[in-house]
């Protein structure tokens, strides 16, 4: 649970355009989700492209406590050794979950259905999110937990012996609640069932199926309902990440604020239900190409090329939420730049993020001389066709993607944007620094300390 050193950094600005080709780490969602399923196998799975972030590796070390065996063999390539559905063991110690929620709420799924005590704690951005959404559900299956007051880590659980299977309907458009259940159903007998009013992003389900489970997907107007078939043998897999379409989100926004910039992001994931950022770029003008698209262990990936343009306010609405859920912070950056107003409704789920991104998010933008406004649950950036005189300091909350925002935002701007603490950016972004610089040719967006 130790704070790293707090890195404060600045964006040099203006910076050189961005040019070149890069490709950005591989997904996260995929990446836990392929140590977690890894662990819950029968044989040999082997991971290439695995993110190695400080969350992903936390779920490296806590699958490790439960008693399978994860080995790094390279850069990006892993090999995990699964106990089986229902296998893992009893962890030796707490389970630290560092500043990840999906790691903690998707092994909260698993631990609720495996028979033993574990502890679960994370740092102290992690510590103040609900777990409640998690735990309740989860309860239904026998299994007990003991949090700190409003459903808040650390906390304890007692997995159920004998887990029955759960049928779920969820309030909230959330893939970590969704995936939780489901691993828990896989050591329950019988049929789980998760409904979902709007789809969220599905690499439990497309994952589960690739290490051979049986997994029945209805749509349902907006929404789905998956039904998994509980203790199945998963089979190791091989699986393949692709590069993470909500890290390529900030290079993308990047090269379409700094003027003369044409950048290409190799191997991007684009899976529908996380391209809801893409589609909102297209919305307001971005120059904006996809090449070479196929498909790569199971997930369609392509190349984007992203040209500079002088983009145009737009509305997005609020069913587009779930599928860019966490690009809200950078697609502000972007309509802080645009003619116009845009609105983007329904941000309701931004405050339970790694920080309240919903009020940091608009902190960011006001501290650079952005006009923003929150309406309930709508963001509301005032853009005034260039770009805002930047010059403020950012809080980024422990939050990494504010402050990749935040250093996106001052490459363009007419003053430096400084961040207090970019250390963050490590859990899903290692090497976010060198390739802005690589991209700009090394000097333009140098990053350096506010107090040098
Ligand atoms: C994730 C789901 C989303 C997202 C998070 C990753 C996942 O969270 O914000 O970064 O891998 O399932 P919610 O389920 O809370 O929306």
């Amino acid at each position: 649970m130790t704070h790293p050193v707090p890195k404060p950094l600045a964006s040099r600005q203006p910076s050189a355009p961005l040019t070149g080709a890069l490709r950005v780490p591989g997904d996260k969602s995929i990446s836990h989700r392929a140590l977690m399923f890894g662990a819950l196998a029968v044989g040999e799975t082997r991971i290439t492209g695995l993110l190695e972030g400080e969350d992903v590796l936390r779920t490296a070390a806590a699958m490790r406590a439960l008693g399978a065996e994860v080995v790094r063999v390279a850069d990006g390539q892993w090999r995990v050794a699964g106990r089986g559905v229902g296998g893992l063991e009893e962890p030796a110690d707490v389970l630290d979950m560092g500043n990840s929620g999906t790691a903690a709420r998707l092994l909260a799924g698993i631990l609720a259905s495996h028979p033993f005590v574990s502890i679960m704690t994370g740092d102290a951005s992690l510590r103040k999110r609900p777990m409640k959404r998690v735990t309740e559900p989860l309860s239904a299956c026998g299994a007990r937990f003991v949090t700190r007051a409003g459903g808040r880590l650390p906390m304890a659980i007692q997995g159920a012996r004998d887990a029955l299977p759960l049928d779920y309907v969820l309030p909230v458009a959330s893939a970590q609640v969704k995936s939780a259940v489901l691993l828990c159903g896989l050591n329950a007998p019988g049929l789980t069932r998760v409904t979902e009013k709007e789809a969220t992003r599905d690499h439990s389900e497309n994952m589960l199926r690739h290490f051979g489970a049986e997994v029945d997907v209805q749509i349902e107007g907006a929404g789905r309902i998956v039904t998994l078939r509980g203790q199945p043998e998963l089979r190791a897999a091989d699986v393949v990440v692709p590069g993470d379409p909500s890290s390529a989100a900030f290079p993308i926004v990047a090269a379409l604020l700094v003027p003369g910039s044409k950048l290409r992001i190799e191997g991007v994931g684009l899976n529908p239900l996380r391209t809801g950022l893409f589609a909102s770029l297209r919305e307001m003008g971005a120059d904006l190409a996809v090449e070479n698209q196929r498909l790569e262990g199971g997930e369609p990936v392509g190349d984007i090329i992203a040209s500079y343009t002088a983009l145009r306010a737009i509305d997005v609405p609020y069913d587009r939420a779930p599928s860019m859920i966490d690009e809200y912070p950078v697609l502000a950056v972007a309509a802080s730049f645009a003619s116009g107003v845009t609105r983007m409704r329904g941000l309701g789920e931004l405050r339970v993020k790694e920080s309240d991104r919903l009020a940091a998010t608009a902190a960011l933008l006001l501290a650079n001389g952005a006009q923003v406004e929150i309406d309930g649950d709508d963001l509301i950036v005032h853009g005034s066709g260039r770009a805002p005189v930047g010059g403020g300091l950012v809080v980024t909350h422990m939050d990494h993607r504010l402050a990749m925002s935040a250093l996106v935002l001052g490459l363009a701007t007419e003053q430096p944007v400084r961040v207090d603490d970019a250390s963050f950016i490590d859990t899903s972004f290692p090497g976010f620094v060198d390739l802005l610089n690589g991209a700009s040719g090394g000097e333009a967006v140098a990053l350096h300390s506010p107090w040098d």
